[in-house]
């Protein structure tokens, strides 16, 4: 299953994500949260704190600025890119696909 959050500045998507993908964490499910906001705070909401959630923001920050190579693949992308958030939430900083396979990724 996958869920996109989406809507207005300021509506409540951050605070949304971060309820659902806990919530189906605590009842067993494993949740992948991909933050590709342009103002990615869901760490914040995720609880895994200031310090981790700047980490990654500069993590993309550097993938952007050609200082980082792309993961070549999923696993390896949350490897390198993702944290460990509470309830076993797997959290990640993402920026643009490149050279995306077919179908949804
Ligand atoms: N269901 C709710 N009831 C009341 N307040 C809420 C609710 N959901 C979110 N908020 C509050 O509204 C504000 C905006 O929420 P949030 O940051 O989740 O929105 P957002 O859509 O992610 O914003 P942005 O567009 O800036 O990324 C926050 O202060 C949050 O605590
Ligand atoms: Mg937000």
């Amino acid at each position: 299953m996958k869920l996109a959050v989406v809507g207005k500045g300021g509506s409540g998507k951050t605070t949304t994500a971060a309820v659902v993908a806990r919530t189906l964490a605590r009842h067993g499910t494993s949740v992948v949260a991909l933050d590709c906001d342009s103002n990615p705070n869901l760490g914040i909401s995720l609880g895994v704190g200031d310090d981790e959630t700047e980490r990654l923001i500069a993590m993309r920050q550097a993938l952007d600025e050609g200082e980082q190579e792309h993961a070549p693949g999923w696993d390896d992308l949350l490897d390198r890119f993702g944290t460990d958030a509470p309830d076993g939430v797997r959290l990640a900083v993402v920026t643009a696909i490149q050279n995306p396979e077919p179908g949804c990724p």
